[in-house]
């Protein structure tokens, strides 16, 4: 995924609004339009937050500086973030430090209780948090309102995995000796969260850790800090105790923060959600300290359908739910179609058909679809690979540009039939509304351009022949495979990748693992007879 396209910070930059806001606003979307510099109607204002999150306290940064967030969808300021600085920063990592040796001793049921009374809040006071995400990042409400269910699952399958930390007894291969092995949590950690999901990609980190006992010093991404804020004040409610979750914001000094949070020695684990560059540099960094490391970097999913797909409806839905999902902002969305040449025709036909019911729209709007994607850079991209294909014979049957007079960052929803290989699509994630169908003849052809890719988060496709579904499964070289559906994300399947897609798994039972350490402890001398 290119959530962050240049090295940390410089890039999340969002550009200066070009266009003056210019959508019609229907009755629910007006009073946030007419009130562009106040928090929108949070039924609970005190949870739009502009500080960072230290220490169980909310503290702007020691130099005073801040900067802008803006809307995506019409570059107006929502408000502002503290600059925090590195020497910021380690008041952090010291809060989260302290912390750490009582919260590490608490018992997992203690830390299961606070999981579900924050799951709950979330619950609760799940229409504010949409209404933040959607403001800060453009996705339309019901999909942000979605968002927040996905992201508060994660508090309530980490608080049922955390009374289940369980070590081993182990024969030993030495007379006399016993082992056994106790789990332990790794120590404070680091998280780097983008923007796609401002909610579900933090506490997507943030459960397993306090689940494990760990403590956490998160950078919340400098185009989406509200939600994150909002999610930490959630838990100050719930009952988190002082330094056990720290959050920080900064955009000018990101990378500065993330090579803090990557060499520090007091942090023992790094966790990032991002670009695969972005994640080659923070391993770089990580390994003056050797940290334990996982990534969830970018991801380039191929999606096939098989002639002898079910149901071509079916395949057409999972298409849209995969490649339009947050306007096509997901490392897991398709995004390389390939459809077998005997049914390429009428699902392309389909899916046209489909995209044109999309309403294209500010996120606050009752009845969008489709939101605006992040910025302007985004903008650029998915306008270059639209124009890449078309000038390599691609032919555009719906969308293909810029939608200005809704505002601004909007593209049309886009479809692009004979698609080549050598097109940018190909072999880089669009990470927007764009999707190019590339026709295929065999099995074997399609699986080979599938993993052509140097990355392999998710794959999909659709066949109802079941001895090609384990063959096609096992062949695709990525870490999830959507057989027969276009979504995958679900807190209780392991969510990560193979090769340049990252390491390590978030979410299911395996999660967890990623914040533990195993301890063994060997006794000796316990192999005498029974004492008379
Ligand atoms: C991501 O885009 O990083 C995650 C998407 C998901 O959890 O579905």
């Amino acid at each position: 995924m290119e959530k962050f396209l240049r090295p940390l910070g410089r890039q999340l930059t969002r550009p200066r609004p070009k266009y003056p806001y210019a959508v019609p606003a229907v009755s629910y979307a007006r009073r946030y339009l007419t009130v562009p510099h106040t928090v929108p109607a949070l039924k609970d204002k005190s949870l739009f937050i502009q500080k960072c999150f230290v220490n169980g306290e909310w503290v702007a940064a020691e130099s005073g500086k801040s900067f802008e967030v803006q809307d995506p969808a019409t570059g107006k300021t929502i408000g502002t973030c503290p600059e925090f600085t590195p020497e910021d920063t380690h008041h952090a990592i010291a809060a989260a430090t302290t912390a750490f040796p009582s919260f590490r001793k608490t018992l997992a049921r203690e830390r299961a209780r606070l999981l579900r009374r924050w799951h709950q809040l979330m619950l609760d006071n799940a229409d504010d948090l949409a209404t933040l995400i959607t403001w800060e990042n453009g996705k339309p409400f019901a999909d942000a309102k979605g968002e927040v269910l996905y992201a508060a699952s994660f508090f309530e399958w980490f608080s049922e995995e955390a009374p289940r930390i369980t070590g081993d007894t182990i024969p030993s291969s030495i007379p006399g000796n016993r082992i056994i092995t106790l789990k332990e949590p790794v120590g404070v950690c680091g998280f780097i969260t983008p923007w796609n999901f401002p909610a579900a990609m933090i506490t997507r980190k943030v459960a397993p850790a306090l689940a494990a006992g760990c403590t956490v010093v998160a950078k919340s991404p400098s185009e989406t800090p509200f939600t994150a804020n909002a999610i930490a004040e959630l838990g100050l409610r719930a009952g988190l105790p002082k330094g056990v979750v720290n959050i920080v914001t900064g955009l000018d000094n990101t990378p500065a923060i993330g090579k803090l949070l990557t060499t520090h020695p007091e942090i023992r684990k790094v966790s990032f959600t991002g670009s695969t560059n972005v994640g080659k540099l923070l391993m770089q960094q990580s390994s003056s300290t050797l940290k334990k490391l996982s990534f969830e970097l970018g991801g380039n999913a191929p999606f096939i359908v098989f002639d002898d797909a079910i149901d071509l409806d079916a395949a057409v839905a999972g298409v849209v739910a995969s490649k339009f999902r947050s306007s096509g902002q997901t490392c897991v969305c398709a995004n390389r179609i390939y459809v077998q040449r005997g049914v390429y025709e009428e699902f392309s036909r389909k899916l046209a058909e489909k995209v044109k019911g999309f309403n294209l729209g500010h996120g606050f709007h009752e009845g969008i679809t489709h939101g605006p994607v992040i910025n302007e850079r985004a903008m650029t991209k998915v306008a270059e690979h639209v124009r890449d294909a078309e000038s390599k014979g691609g032919k555009i049957i719906i969308g293909g540009s810029k939608a200005e007079d809704l505002g601004l960052n909007f593209f049309h929803p886009t479809i692009i039939t004979d698609m080549t290989k050598d097109m940018q699509l190909a072999s880089e994630e669009t990470f927007g509304p764009v999707a190019g169908i590339f026709p295929f003849e065999t099995e074997k052809e399609v699986v080979e351009l599938a993993n052509a890719a140097e990355v392999g988060l998710a794959g999909y496709f659709f066949s109802k022949d079941v001895r090609r579904i384990f063959r096609v499964a096992e062949a695709l070289e990525v870490g999830m495979v959507g057989v027969n559906t276009g979504i995958i994300s679900d807190p209780a399947g392991p969510f990560g990748g193979v090769k340049q897609s990252g390491f390590g798994r978030e979410g299911s039972k395996y999660g967890i693992d990623e914040f533990l350490t195993i301890k063994t402890v060997t006794f000796g001398g316990m192999g005498e007879p029974l004492q008379d």
